[in-house]
């Protein structure tokens, strides 16, 4: 493993070996067992998108690691005025150790990874959200003990969420139902690999019928960063698609929700429903340090 650009690159070994790393490094954490891994290294951290958890989790991780981030927002650097990726990409393979990136297209993380000469961590494409969610299948198994036999529901846009969501379920081992509008299914690449799991993967409609049996519920936000022009026409779209209390009767008992965060209480998911699981969404939140941790160790320890 040389980068993580998205969830479809990893192998199902490879995703575990990141989650018992990430779970040992919350230990270590949790019992001042110091864990200078990156001692020394460097993270740049490239954003042009908004950040809270993406940026103080790496943050906060490398300092942990004994290594040093290095925030670079777009707005100052140069490749906010236009400097080619490739070029970017092999100027700072110079000075730093890795990177991470969140921005638009996946195919700029891609670039970064192609021409550069150090691991790069995609921290959010319109693509995919994979660090987001090697966090939540940390939190599924941290809550159920393991992932066999368990079903996850995604209500809501396929969009970078439901993308990795299903790739990163279905590899290890979980079935996957999806509830999205017509308009708004996840891109023909996710669900052609989705496909080969046979009918562990389900995609339809209706919320209700996504919802029936399943252990895990997880929904994001209707608009997502880059479609505040589209919200009100979202809006109309996305009616019903909200994780509520029907909604709830529907899963098994003792499912747990998950949510990316930020949320959007009374669209994509009722107030009482975010209260009622607010312990897994905020763990789920917190293990954006130890998953990603591991992912930069695995990355840039040597
Ligand atoms: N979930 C997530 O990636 O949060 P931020 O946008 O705050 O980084
Ligand atoms: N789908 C959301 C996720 C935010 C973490 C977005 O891309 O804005």
């Amino acid at each position: 493993m040389k980068h993580l650009l998205k969830m479809l690159d990893l192998s199902t070994e490879e995703i575990i070996e990141i989650l018992n790393l990430a779970d040992q490094l919350k230990y270590e954490l949790k019992h001042g067992i110091p864990h200078p891994h990156l001692k020394g290294k460097t993270l740049g951290m490239i954003f042009q998108k908004a950040s809270t958890r993406t940026r103080v989790s790496f943050e906060t991780g490398m300092y942990q690691l004994g290594g040093y981030p290095l925030f670079l927002s777009s707005n100052d650097l140069q490749i906010g005025r236009g400097e080619p990726v490739q070029d970017t990409a092999r100027v700072l393979s110079r000075y730093l150790d890795g990177i991470m990136i969140r921005t638009f297209e996946q195919k700029e993380v891609e670039d970064l990874a192609q021409y550069g000469s150090i691991p790069i961590i995609n921290g959010l494409t319109d693509f995919c959200h994979p660090c987001q969610v090697l966090a939540d299948l940390m939190t599924i198994r941290e809550f159920k003990g393991s992932f066999d036999g368990l079903k996850m529901c995604f209500i809501g846009d396929g969009n970078n969420m439901a993308n990795s969501l299903i790739v990163g379920c279905l590899k290890v081992g979980m079935s996957v139902s999806i509830a999205c509008p017509d308009d708004y299914q996840p891109p023909k690449e996710i669900l052609d690999f989705a496909k080969t799991y046979g009918d562990k993967f389900e995609m339809t409609n209706s919320p209700m019928q996504a919802a029936k049996g399943s252990d895990v519920l997880i929904t994001d936000v209707w608009a997502s960063m880059g479609q505040e022009g589209e919200a009100e026409k979202r809006k109309k779209a996305f009616a019903g698609y909200q994780i509520n209390d029907e909604l709830m009767a529907q899963a098994n008992a003792e499912a747990m929700v998950l949510h990316c965060l930020p949320a959007h209480r009374e669209e994509e998911i009722t107030e009482k429903v975010f209260e009622a699981h607010a312990n897994e969404i905020f763990e789920e939140a917190e293990n954006r340090l130890h998953a990603q941790k591991a992912v930069m160790v695995k990355l840039m320890a040597q």
